[in-house]
């Protein structure tokens, strides 16, 4: 049965612009009851803030200033959040950078990986139907360079599987059983938001060439198509489950090539 976001409370980072802002538009579309969008940018928060609020009644979105990687503040929004409006139903991990420079790649690390886990952890334990939750969604937003030989990104990639090891685990049967928390994952193609404005960004600047070959390579998707994947993941998606937005396609479930990819080495792991 599809999981239904009407009347649901969310929570997504990194709100303000690129793919997190079209997925607020696109959950205000399902009747969310409210929506807090945390963001480090602040000008641009406040302006969708308003503009959503006058569009749609009952005041539905509030943009909280929050830089992720500040965990004190990330905890502060939440229980903003929890305090103002009783419960959250599902969090959405959004907020990531792309910035593979040895100046960068720590701040990198720690706002797409370690970020984005004190971040579901601490919405698993409040959504956990054995302590004060009653069950829950987590999306956690990872990349198709977790799934494919990108070479020209190795931290960012090595931040993207990090992603996917930690939600499919953290969202097994196993654990899903107990805490009634969905966490789901979504590996977006090459989308057309500002991540992708800076080629400078890279570890190694002389190989430049290729990472535009492999930009070349993908069809850059609308922000929209991402966040309409977004959606279709919540309504249909199985906890631990992973899925793939490429190409302005339907969002797909890849769940079983994604098992089998790792059950190709039990016979090297097990025996
Ligand atoms: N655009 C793509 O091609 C692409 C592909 C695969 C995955 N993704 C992932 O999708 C997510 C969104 O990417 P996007 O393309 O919309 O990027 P974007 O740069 O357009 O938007 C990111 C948003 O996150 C905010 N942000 C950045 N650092 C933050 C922090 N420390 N705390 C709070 N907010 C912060 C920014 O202000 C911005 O509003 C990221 O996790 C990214 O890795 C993007």
């Amino acid at each position: 049965m599809a999981h239904s976001l009407n009347g649901k409370v969310v929570l997504v980072t990194g709100a303000a612009g690129g793919i997190g802002a079209s997925v607020v538009k696109y959950l205000l579309g399902e009747d969310v009851k409210h929506i807090a969008m945390l963001d480090v940018a602040e000008e641009a928060g406040v302006a969708l803030e308003n503009e959503l609020n006058s569009k749609y009644k009952d005041n539905k979105v509030t943009f909280i200033k929050c830089d992720v990687a500040d965990k004190a503040r990330l905890l502060e929004a939440f229980k903003i959040v929890k305090d103002s409006i009783g419960y959250i139903d599902l969090v959405i991990n959004n907020a990531g950078i792309w910035d593979d420079t040895p100046e960068s790649y720590e701040m990198e690390i720690n706002i797409n990986l370690v970020s984005l886990i004190t971040s579901s952890l601490h919405a698993w334990n409040t959504m956990h139907k054995e302590k004060d939750g009653k069950g829950g969604t987590i999306i956690n937003f990872s990349s198709v360079v977790a799934l494919s030989k990108t070479v020209n990104v190795p931290i960012y990639g090595a931040t993207k599987i990090g992603v996917l090891k930690f939600s499919t685990s953290l969202g097994d049967e196993v654990h899903y059983s107990k805490s009634g928390v969905r966490v789901l994952s979504i590996c977006f193609g090459l989308t057309d938001t500002p991540l992708l404005g800076n080629t400078q960004r890279l570890f190694d600047k002389t190989a430049e060439g290729p990472i535009e070959e492999d930009i070349d390579k993908f069809k850059l998707q609308r922000p929209e198509s991402a966040a309409k994947a977004v959606i279709e993941t919540y309504k249909q998606g199985a906890s631990g489950s992973v899925w793939i937005s490429t190409s302005d396609k339907p969002a797909f479930d890849v769940t079983n090539v994604y098992d089998k990819s790792i059950a190709l080495f039990d016979d090297y792991v097990y025996n």
